[in-house]
């Protein structure tokens, strides 16, 4: 798990590299492939459950699964990029929310908080603790900062299965939920919306995965990391 989400990691900054106005989130899509393949990884999101790109590339109002294409990004987007790597078995699973060129304050301001409630959600995490304390502090972050958290997706048990138990919520209650279990690995990754919207589901050609958007168009922040439970505490496997 350590070498498959360093690798993750390394793919995630790699990429995020080139983001700029002009360019594609398909070319974005080729630079993380190319960076995984020549690292004795293969991406897991291709072919899975149909799904066609080899990661995820989520634009301004897209919530998360924003399928990459050819429309260049445009100066003043944010742009999250979702790498899952797959190598010996393990799956490692990182995102970040980048900025296009100049961004708006209230494109910074949702950015920052989304880093800030992944955060919180993994310093939250110990040995005998719940989902429901993740939940906990990443709701109570999201909310001090004036944002929604997005209640139906979250995180996931993640190790030789990409998506595994537990289920880790954005929302909750301290000491519920499913107990965390030392030597197991999750991901912690909130979606943060500008308002209290609905979101709108867009079938991808070919694949049960579906993309997801704010219903009113407001702007979607993301981050991810992969993070250890070890008997001192949370450990993160996708730090660069
Ligand atoms: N990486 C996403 C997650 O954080 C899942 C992407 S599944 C895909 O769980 F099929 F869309 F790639
Ligand atoms: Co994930
Ligand atoms: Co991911």
């Amino acid at each position: 798990m350590e070498r498959v989400c360093q690798l993750a990691a390394q793919t995630l900054a790699h990429t995020g590299k080139f983001v700029k106005p002009g360019v594609t989130t398909n070319e974005l899509d080729r630079i993380a492939n190319d960076f995984m393949l020549s690292h004795s990884a293969v991406s897991a999101c291709i072919g899975y459950h149909g799904y066609p790109k080899a990661i995820c590339t989520s634009v301004n109002e897209m919530i998360c699964h924003g399928l990459p294409n050819d429309v260049p990004l445009k100066d003043g987007d944010i742009v999250n990029l979702d790498v899952t790597a797959l190598q010996n078995g393990f799956f490692g699973d990182t995102s970040a929310t980048f900025f296009v060129g100049q961004v708006s304050e209230k494109a910074r301001k949702i950015t920052e908080a989304a880093h800030g409630a992944m955060m919180a959600g993994i310093e939250a995490i110990t040995p005998n603790g719940t989902t429901g304390d993740i939940g906990f502090a990443v709701n109570k972050f999201v909310t001090k900062a004036g944002y929604f958290a997005v209640r139906e997706i979250g995180g996931h048990g993640i190790g030789n299965v990409f998506h595994g138990d537990p289920f880790v919520p954005s929302f909750g209650k301290k000491g519920r939920g499913d107990r965390l279990k030392v030597g197991t690995c999750l991901t912690v990754e909130p979606m943060l919306n500008e308002t209290n919207t609905e979101f709108i589901e867009h079938d991808i050609p070919g694949s049960t995965v579906k993309e997801y958007t704010t219903a009113d168009k407001c702007l979607s922040a993301q981050f991810e990391h992969t993070v250890y439970i070890s008997e001192n505490g949370p450990v993160i496997l996708t730090l660069n």
